[in-house]
């Protein structure tokens, strides 16, 4: 079975069972408390705790997806079998119940019926469930299912709540206990160990294939389970784990996914993939990586996903000067990626290489010089220590980032000083780093003149949606940086690109005109009542700001907004309005990427 077959099997498999299927939302979550979307579940969280009606917004409370992922804590283990950065999970959910929900029992039936669809032989399935910690009680009833439906006890284990409780994915929210499943692969390859079983620390025998999450318990602010008004069910297949089973292949590098990539980097580096491992698979993985984040319209930068996206790729520049991978292939490589998942995430598509070439001629201009002061330290040290000052002399001078330092540092037995290196950033970055994460009103406050732009043009862009789509156009965040706008906005269907065009030249047609852009101070209240508009997520004072874009000569007012600001004072110098993206940003909210040009 290919990748592709599976998707699909998964998918139907449920909407043949009464699921909508919904499309995956983007890795840039709604809720910027995280950094990226790591859960099938991040979209539907609100419903999951019943702020939102599930049936009115999709007509059913049964869904399912496969949903794009990304996790920064497996950078550094990418190389292995199992670890990615970019990954997909297959899921599906039950949200609250009424006469036809399903929970615990309806959740196990469908996941065993599923696996058996695949082939996958049922007497290697070793089942997980919670053992009760703190506030929350072993789950007898999970037990007591799987068992009725033909799982023998001593293939059931239990687990306390590192292993068998799911979430919140942030601080707070939906979380609840979990059942997995796992697959014996076989004797031949455990550890022999007396407690080998499924989470063994000492082997791969057992693979985790499905978690099942009973999601009913909300964690609060004072850290608190309190239980939801209703009841859910989550559950998530690391889709690259079950191909890798199908395909009885130990590491989803060697299944379909990455074959092409894998035989192009042999073709290249004329090395062999069974000889380097860990470069190959580093450099397949970021590929990967780098495309997805590149289709979000993130670009390299020092704060949050920016950073991320710049780790890997000179991570990955790192990787294939270790093979003698000529970097100029990397696009190829990238071109590959695009191919194998262009029908399932179309957004790959608008990939722009321009910005991995843009970072590459950077990191190219230092690296070598870096990597010899690296090697000249390494060989001049007897502590086996790379001081805080030095660390960061490579991250200043040469862009290094500390983490690729303390990989090559480690590679050879030395370590970094860490909070050494924290502290020599801190004094020399205070101020730019305070300037860059400080943000205001939703733009980052240093983001100089082009920044301001944006920021107006958000404006702009907010109030031809709403003339364009409909009042019940809100916006549902911002973001802005020197080369483009992103706004996220609720609306509940795909904008067609005849209304992309509607707003994009009204703007343009309001740039034209030259309109003023007037600042007025009055408490809040006043300034609703006068009819600007406010984004509730910030915070206002008691004073606010009110922006007025209007016509001098006539005075008709185009867009009224409560908002900290800076903005441009007319619009004749914005320049020429596009967007380049719509897509969905989570359920019922679309989100757009404009740029200026
Ligand atoms: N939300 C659950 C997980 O990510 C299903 O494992």
């Amino acid at each position: 079975m290919t990748s592709e077959e599976l998707r699909k099997q998964f998918l139907d498999f449920f909407k043949q069972r009464g699921h909508i299927i919904i499309p995956s939302s983007s890795l840039l979550p709604s809720d910027k408390t995280v950094l990226f979307t790591t859960a099938g579940m991040q979209q539907f969280s609100l419903y999951l705790s019943g702020k939102k009606d599930v049936v009115k917004d999709f007509k059913a409370r049964h869904l399912a997806s496969s949903q794009k992922c990304f996790r920064t804590d497996d950078i550094e283990e990418v190389g292995d079998d199992t670890h990615h950065t970019f990954f997909e999970m297959l899921g599906n959910w039950s949200i609250g119940q009424d006469e036809d929900g399903y929970f615990k029992e309806g959740a196990i039936k469908y996941a065993l019926e599923f696996l058996d669809l695949l082939g996958l032989d049922k007497d290697r399935l070793h089942i997980t469930v919670f053992k009760g910690e703190g506030s929350v009680s072993k789950d007898e009833e999970a037990i007591n299912l799987w068992i009725n439906n033909g799982i023998p006890k001593e293939r059931i284990r239990e687990y306390g709540k590192k292993d068998n409780f799911w979430g919140p994915v942030g601080d707070t929210g939906p979380c609840g206990p979990c059942s997995e499943l796992h697959y014996d692969r076989g004797e031949e390859y455990g550890c022999g160990g007396a407690n080998c079983g499924p989470n063994c620390d000492d082997c791969k025998r057992f693979v985790e294939i499905w978690n099942l999450v009973f999601m009913q318990y909300n964690k609060n602010e004072k850290g608190e389970y309190e239980l939801l008004s209703q009841t859910n069910i989550d559950t998530g297949i690391g889709f690259e784990r079950l191909i890798s089973l199908l395909q009885e292949k130990n590491s989803s590098y060697e299944t379909d996914l990455f074959k092409d990539v894998i035989k192009k980097i042999e073709e290249v580096s004329d090395k062999k993939y069974l000889e380097y491992k860990k470069e190959f698979r580093v450099i397949a993985d970021h590929a990967r990586s780098i495309v997805f984040l590149l289709s979000e319209g993130i670009i390299p930068s020092n704060v949050s996903q920016g950073y991320i996206l710049r780790r890997l790729i000179r991570r990955s520049i790192r990787y294939c000067k270790l093979i003698n991978f000529d970097f100029n292939s990397f696009y190829s490589l990238m071109d590959l990626i695009v191919k194998k998942y262009k029908d399932i995430y179309p957004e790959v598509l608008s990939t722009d290489y321009d910005v991995v070439r843009k970072e590459e001629e950077k990191f190219n201009k230092t690296i070598e010089t870096g990597l010899q002061r690296i090697e000249k330290l390494l060989l001049s040290k007897e502590n086996r220590t790379i001081t805080g000052e030095e660390s960061f002399d490579l991250y200043q001078t040469y862009g290094f980032p500390i983490e690729l330092i303390e990989e090559i540092a480690n590679e050879r037995d030395f370590i970094v000083d860490k909070k050494g290196f924290e502290e020599a950033l801190k004094k020399h970055q205070e101020i730019s780093r305070e300037g860059s994460e400080k943000k205001f009103g939703g733009v980052a406050s240093d983001s100089g003149e082009m920044g301001v732009k944006y920021h107006t043009v958000t404006h702009l862009l907010h109030a031809a949606l709403r003339k364009i789509l409909g009042e019940h156009v809100k916006q549902m965040g911002s973001d802005i940086n020197t080369e483009r706008l992103r706004f996220d906005f609720a609306h509940n269907t795909k904008m067609t690109s005849e209304e992309i065009k509607k707003v994009e030249d009204l703007v343009n047609e309001k740039i034209k005109e030259g309109l003023n852009v007037q600042k007025q101070e009055m408490p809040l209240d006043e300034a609703i009542k006068s009819g600007a508009i406010a984004f509730f997520k910030e915070k206002y004072g008691d004073m606010v700001f009110v922006w007025t874009i209007y016509n001098p000569e006539t005075k008709e007012v185009f867009s009224k907004e409560v908002c900290g600001g800076p903005h441009v004072d007319n619009l004749k110098d914005l320049g020429m309005f596009e967007i380049i993206k719509e897509e969905s940003s989570s359920a019922g909210v679309r989100r757009i990427k404009a740029i200026l040009k």
